[in-house]
């Protein structure tokens, strides 16, 4: 969902190498995030790129003096900053970082920098690995961060030449950054509630190495996490074996049978506000499990299989002010088989999907959903991406504000 629409933000633009990557950051928040850009650059800056291709992207001149003579007041700089929603710094020099923690203000972005109050100002440190963990780069550094500036912290992997090696100093993807500008840009409508997803598969071991499991990887319950917690909710996602990268604003804990996320929940269940419970949970497990290899000749021809424990049985009973909502996945009488399910377990929603669709399967990025409530009704959610359906869900459950639908 995009929060960045229509959003003041400052581009700061200091000298160094990682300035060819911010192009095409810029061209994205533009074009494809429609917010509104503003870029200033240091002298530094312009000796690696000019002010034309970030002029182009950005459709207004970029600033680089303070003492400008065809400025219409002299004073526009701290316009600029006071009405910014965000100041990003990207890639920030270990120089415009120590002026900065320093209070430095020589040039038009540190002069600007100063006026800006520090939670509206993100820095994404970019350079070489000696400079990156030198003592009095990282003293600065954790100057602005106690001070209330966020950090996009950089990754290690190869630097810009082959003598610097690999390391740690890389500034981060655009979709990174442009994923935490927008999620600042969120409006906090969940802060306060304490929310559980659970997300997918879970694996019933009955020797040492294999299992019985489906093929569930858990996007869907990674999205409604990751959408939580970017409004503002206090989330934490328990999620069976998934190969996926999980949320990094998100409590993560990763379970492996359905027995174990059972735990886990109910170590946590009392005390939050709701539980989305996405996680495809195998509902059979083998009656014995052995703690070695069997061997083939050993297997048999058949495994004797007993329930596994029935989560949103234990938690339907359990429930007192929480919210609870299951997940269905029918390939016959949806509506029917889902009123059924969430009488028996005591729920509030019941989220619907239809396995046998197109887009709709484990594993796609799409869903097509529908939503019931207690009282029956039924809410379609037309086609679309998990991410979206995701923040929609929420806003059908907590009564907050949907994105169109497509
Ligand atoms: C080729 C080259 C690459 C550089 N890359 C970086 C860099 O990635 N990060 C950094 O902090 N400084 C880098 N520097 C050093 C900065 O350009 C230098 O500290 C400069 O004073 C920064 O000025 P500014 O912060 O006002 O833009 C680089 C210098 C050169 C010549």
């Amino acid at each position: 969902m995009i929060f960045l629409e229509g959003k003041k933000i400052i581009l700061g633009l200091s000298g160094g190498i990682a300035i060819y990557k911010v192009a095409n950051l810029l061209r994205r928040l533009t074009a494809d995030y429609n917010a509104d850009l503003q870029v200033v650059m240091t002298q530094h800056a312009q000796e690696f790129m000019t002010p034309l291709i970030f002029e182009t992207f950005s459709g207004k001149r970029v600033l680089t003096e303070i003492f400008e003579s065809d400025h219409l007041v002299a004073t526009r700089h701290i316009d600029i900053v006071q009405s910014a929603d965000i100041f990003l710094v990207a890639p920030a020099t270990a120089n415009i970082i120590g002026k900065m923690a320093n209070g430095i203000a020589d040039d038009l972005l540190s002069t600007m920098l100063l006026v800006a109050e520090p939670k509206k100002v993100w820095l994404a440190p970019a350079m070489n690995k000696n400079m990156y963990l030198n003592p009095f780069f990282q003293k600065n550094l954790n100057i602005l961060k106690v001070s209330g500036c966020h950090i996009i912290e950089p990754e290690t992997g190869e630097l810009a030449t082959r003598q610097e090696g690999w390391g740690i100093g890389r500034l981060p993807g655009e979709a990174l950054i442009i994923d935490k500008l927008n999620a600042a840009a969120a409006p906090k409508d969940l802060a306060g509630k304490k929310i559980i997803v659970t997300a997918g598969p879970t694996r019933e071991y009955f020797d040492k190495v294999r299992f019985i499991s489906n093929p569930s990887t858990g996007k869907m319950g990674i999205a409604l996490a990751e959408a939580a917690a970017i409004l503002g909710a206090d989330v934490t996602l328990i999620i069976g074996p998934s190969h996926l990268d999980l949320p990094h604003n998100c409590h993560n804990i990763r379970v492996q049978s359905a027995q174990e996320m059972l735990n886990a929940l109910t170590e946590i269940f009392d005390h939050c506000d709701a539980l989305f419970m996405a996680a495809a949970v195998e509902d059979i497990q083998p009656q014995n499990q052995s703690g070695i290899k069997i061997k083939k000749e050993t297997l048999g021809d058949s495994i004797p299989l007993k329930p596994t424990v029935d989560i949103l049985n234990e938690l339907g009973k359990r429930k007192s002010k929480q919210t609870l909502v299951g997940f269905s996945v029918e390939l016959m009488n949806m509506t029917e088989n889902s009123r059924k399910k969430m009488e028996k377990k005591n729920l509030d929603y019941i989220v619907m999907n239809n396995l046998e669709e197109d887009g709709a399967a484990f594993g796609s990025d799409t869903n097509h959903i529908w939503i019931m409530n207690r009282q029956g009704d039924v809410e379609e959610l037309k086609p679309d991406s998990k991410k979206k359906l995701a923040f929609n869900i929420l806003a059908t459950v907590f009564n907050c504000a949907k994105d169109e639908q497509a």
